[in-house]
């Protein structure tokens, strides 16, 4: 009989360190690029338009020997039954001999390695001394991402907090943001043009579907990491932007297809083309990132469910030094 590892959320938080997370989401954009990392078609099934979906993404990282799968439900009337709108589960099976090995709530792990990847996507294009980031979205995964930016950006002096729906929220989530830092100033702020104008790095966290970021508003130098579009339609900054910024992606057919280059295609504006480069290129030296001190840089990170696979196996190893996580029979 074999036995898996089923890991809670609870399980996940005492597992995963963000310096490691960042490590292997690294690692996975580097497989990617190599050739031992592979994507899976997606799979995305509305139940009913902007109440209820759900999707799939899968993969395999054969030099780590485990694929697997990521499935998120996102129900909207949940908010008022006060259940989670978002939910879901990864699951991981042995790539020698198909058996599972385990099942992970998502919910931490999604931030964990969504901030991963924003700070990534920094740390390899954005100019090294950034020291201004404006954070647009003040929801569940703004935590990740602030925590992310200052590991890799441990000279951050002022973190920005925008909330595009109601400043209120940006208020509550500065007061409550459990990661400050000694010697960086947070604060929420309610003039996203002047902000946008102040920061070295913007991330964009939020579910929009028209640009909040105007491009006359960004400064030369200035880096985006746009982490909310990973759906049709969905869009965060103006697509002119793009048309005078070195591009480049998490998986340029995801970004085309479902992430913020999306709609500036369809718009004309700029061209697949355009795209210069994954991130896995620039991470494995096959790319140059950033040309010049001036240039305006975007990383559209779409989000792979070989990061759920990774972090997860992660989890799963770390797990097995400790006694009392659950394995069942199976
Ligand atoms: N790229 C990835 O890998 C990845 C991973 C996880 C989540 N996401 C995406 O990131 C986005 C944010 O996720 P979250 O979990 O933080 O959501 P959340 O609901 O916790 O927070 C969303 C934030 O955006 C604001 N907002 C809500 N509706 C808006 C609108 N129409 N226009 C502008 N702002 C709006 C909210 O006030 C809040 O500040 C979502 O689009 C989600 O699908 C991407």
């Amino acid at each position: 009989m074999n036995s898996i590892y089923v890991l809670s959320e609870s399980d996940t938080m005492e597992l995963l360190e963000m310096e490691e997370v960042i490590e292997a989401v690294e690692n996975v954009y580097r497989e990617k690029t190599l050739g031992s990392g592979k994507l899976f078609p997606m799979v995305f099934h509305e139940f009913e338009s902007q109440v209820a979906d759900m999707d799939i993404k899968s993969g395999t990282l054969d030099d780590m020997g485990v694929y697997g799968l990521k499935l998120v439900s996102w129900f909207g009337e949940n908010r008022k039954k006060n259940l989670p709108m978002l939910s879901g589960v990864v699951m991981l099976f042995d790539r020698e001999t198909g058996i599972p090995l385990a099942l992970i709530n998502a919910e931490h792990m999604t931030g964990m390695r969504t901030g991963a990847a924003g700070a990534i996507g920094a740390r390899y294009i954005a100019r090294r001394d950034s020291q201004v980031m404006l954070m647009v979205g003040a929801g569940h995964q703004a935590t990740y991402q602030i925590r992310a930016m200052q590991t890799v950006f441990p000279a951050l002096k002022k973190v920005m907090v925008f909330d595009p729906v109601n400043m209120d929220n940006a208020s509550v989530f500065v007061d409550n943001f459990g990661y400050k830092k000694e010697n960086t100033q947070y604060i929420a702020v309610e003039n996203i043009e002047a902000a946008a104008g102040e920061a070295d790095i913007i991330v964009t966290a939020t579910p929009s579907r028209k640009p909040m970021i105007m491009k006359e508003w960004v400064k030369p130098g200035t880096h985006f990491s746009c982490m909310g579009s990973d759906m049709e339609g969905k869009q965060e900054i103006d697509p002119e932007i793009l048309a005078s910024a070195r591009l480049v992606a998490d998986d340029i057919n995801q970004s085309v297809n479902v992430g913020e280059f999306e709609k500036g295609i369809k718009e004309g504006i700029i061209s697949k083309e355009d795209i210069i480069c994954e991130i896995g290129d620039v991470i494995s030296g096959r790319k140059k990132g950033r040309m010049s001190e001036e240039e305006i840089t975007v990383f559209d990170s779409t989000g792979l469910g070989l990061q759920d696979i990774a972090v997860g196996y992660m989890a799963v190893k770390k797990a097995g030094l400790m006694d009392d996580i659950k394995k069942m029979n199976f």
